[in-house]
């Protein structure tokens, strides 16, 4: 047996204000649980403005912006760290496109969504945002690097 030694990333999942109020929750974990991405955190969070701020900084400039920061701060978020071999570009196909109605049937947007401002989920766009977005959402000790049991659970 050989070790594998491909490089494990790890991303920032963020189930939207819209996603949670719809009752998507469940359905929404699913999909990466059923990928096979392993789950190493995981909360309910009602964000300040600040914060929605700052993982948006990027988009400060946009017209869009201030409505974006309503949306993410309007009711509680799950935040999520997920880790996993490809899975920073791997949670983004399976999120799908920006715009939900180009999201191909499949994924979560093209699945659930319908709207650019009310698609559900985020999933960071690069390992290093991945690193930083979990940095910024989550507190010390929160995120748990754990292994899968080897023996059986059912004995
Ligand atoms: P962006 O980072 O471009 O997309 P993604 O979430 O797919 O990485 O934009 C961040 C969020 O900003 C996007 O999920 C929804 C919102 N948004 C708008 O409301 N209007 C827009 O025209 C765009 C491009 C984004």
């Amino acid at each position: 047996l050989v070790a594998s030694m491909k490089q494990v990333d790890e991303t920032y999942i963020m189930i939207k204000p819209d996603g949670v109020q719809r009752g998507l929750v469940g359905e929404i974990i699913s999909r990466f649980e059923r990928k096979g991405f392993k789950l190493t955190g995981l909360k309910l969070f009602q964000c300040p403005k600040e914060l929605a701020e700052e993982h948006y900084k990027d988009l400060s400039s946009k017209p869009f912006f201030p409505s974006l920061i309503e949306y993410i701060t309007s009711g509680p978020v799950v935040c999520m760290a997920w880790e996993g071999v490809g899975i920073v570009p791997s949670a983004r196909k399976l999120i799908g496109a920006t715009n939900p109605l180009q999201a191909e049937p499949g994924t979560i947007r093209g699945d659930l969504a319908v709207q650019t401002g009310r698609n559900v989920v985020h999933g960071s766009d690069s390992p290093e945002n991945g690193k930083r977005e979990i940095d910024l959402w989550f507190n010390e000790g929160e995120v748990i690097q754990w292994t899968p049991a080897q023996a059986p659970w059912f004995r």
